[in-house]
C-alpha cells in the first residue's frame, strides 16, 4: 500500500506556483489576488477559508476575506460580487459554500465573472470543462487529477467507481476521468444515492472516488485487493479528548481498507490539501489572462 501524499504534493505545487510568482513580481507585475467571502460563522467553512487565506500568504498572493453576517441579504451579497467583479486589481472571487438557505447558490454563481470563477462553478467554467476547453476545472476534481499526475498513477483504460453526484465534486470528476488526457482515459461509473448495490460495483473499481460526505462509508469489503481509494470526506467528528473538541473522518474507514489498495489518500493530509493548491492555480491562471502574460 502506497500514500498519496497530498500535503506533500500540494506543498510542490505551491512552491512551483510561488516561483512563477516570484519571477513576475521581479519584472515589475503586481500579487495576483484573490476574494474569499464567508457568511456566517460555519466552522468548516471558517477553517477552509482560512487554509485559503493563508496559502494565498505562502505563495505570494494578495488575498481578502469579506464577511457578511448569516442574515444577509442576497441583494447585498449580490452588490459586492458585482462590485469585485468590476474591481481592477480583483483576480479571482469565490464565495465559501454552504449558503444560508435564503439565498440562491445558482443565482450567487451566475453573478461571479467568469474570467474572475477560479472555483470553476460557473456554467461557462463547467462547460468549458465538458468540452475541453481552456477554463476554470472545480478545484477539488482539479487536486485530485493533479495528485493522480504527480503520483504517476496509471488510469488509462481503468474502471474507476465514482460515488456522489455533486455539481462540485462527483459530476466533474467523473467528465475529467473520462477525459482523453493523462491521467485519465478510464471508463466511468457514477453512482449515487439511487444506485442498486453500490457494492457490487465497487468491487468492479480499480479506482474509488468517495465523495458522498458520509464519514467511514467505505468498508473493505467494498474494495477490491490492489485498487486506488482516493477518499473526498471531512466531517468533522465530536472528540472529546481532543483540545478542539472535534477530528476530521473521512468517507472511507482508512485503517481497513488502506491494507487492500495500491493506493490511497489519508484523510486528513490528502485531498483537501490539493484542492487548496489547485485553487492556488486556477488563480495565478485568472491572474495571467488579467495581466496578458
Ligand atoms: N465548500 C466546499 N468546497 C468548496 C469549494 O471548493 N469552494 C467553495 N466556494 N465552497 C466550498
Amino acid at each position: 500500500m502506497n500514500i498519496l501524499d497530498g500535503k506533500k504534493t500540494a506543498q510542490f505545487y505551491k512552491d512551483t506556483i510561488a516561483a512563477e510568482v516570484a519571477a513576475l513580481r521581479a519584472k515589475g507585475s503586481r500579487k495576483p489576488h484573490l476574494v474569499a467571502i464567508l457568511i456566517g460563522s460555519n466552522g468548516a467553512s471558517e477553517t477552509y477559508v482560512a487554509s485559503k487565506v493563508k496559502a494565498c500568504e505562502q505563495i505570494g498572493f494578495e488575498s481578502t476575506l469579506i464577511r457578511f453576517e448569516t442574515d444577509v441579504t442576497e441583494e447585498t451579497l449580490l452588490a459586492e460580487v458585482h462590485r469585485l467583479n468590476e474591481t481592477a486589481d480583483v483576480d479571482g472571487i469565490l464565495v465559501q459554500l454552504p449558503l444560508p438557505d435564503h439565498i440562491r447558490e445558482d443565482t450567487v454563481t451566475l453573478a461571479i465573472d467568469a474570467e474572475k470563477d477560479v472555483d470553476g462553478f460557473h456554467p461557462e467554467s463547467l462547460g468549458r470543462m465538458l468540452l475541453g476547453l481552456p477554463g476554470y476545472v472545480p478545484a477539488t476534481p482539479k487536486g485530485i487529477m493533479m495528485l493522480l499526475d504527480y503520483y504517476n498513477v496509471d488510469t488509462a483504460g481503468k474502471h474507476a467507481v465514482v460515488i456522489g453526484r455533486s455539481s462540485i465534486v462527483g459530476s466533474p470528476m467523473s467528465v475529467l476521468l473520462s477525459r482523453n488526457s493523462k491521467p485519465g482515459n478510464c471508463t466511468v461509473t457514477l453512482t449515487h444515492s439511487r444506485t442498486v448495490d453500490l457494492r457490487y460495483h465497487t468491487l468492479q473499481a480499480d479506482i474509488i472516488v468517495a465523495a458522498l460526505g458520509k464519514p467511514l462509508f467505505l468498508t473493505a469489503d467494498m474494495v477490491k485487493d490492489g485498487a486506488v481509494v482516493i477518499d473526498v470526506g471531512i466531517t468533522r467528528m465530536k472528540d472529546e479528548s481532543l483540545s478542539k473538541g472535534y477530528r476530521i473522518c473521512g468517507d472511507v474507514d482508512f485503517d481497513a481498507v488502506a491494507p487492500k489498495c495500491s493506493w490511497i489518500t489519508p484523510v486528513p493530509g490528502g485531498v483537501g490539501a490539493m484542492t487548496i493548491a489547485a485553487l492556488m492555480q486556477n488563480t495565478l491562471e485568472a491572474f495571467k489572462r488579467r495581466i496578458k502574460v
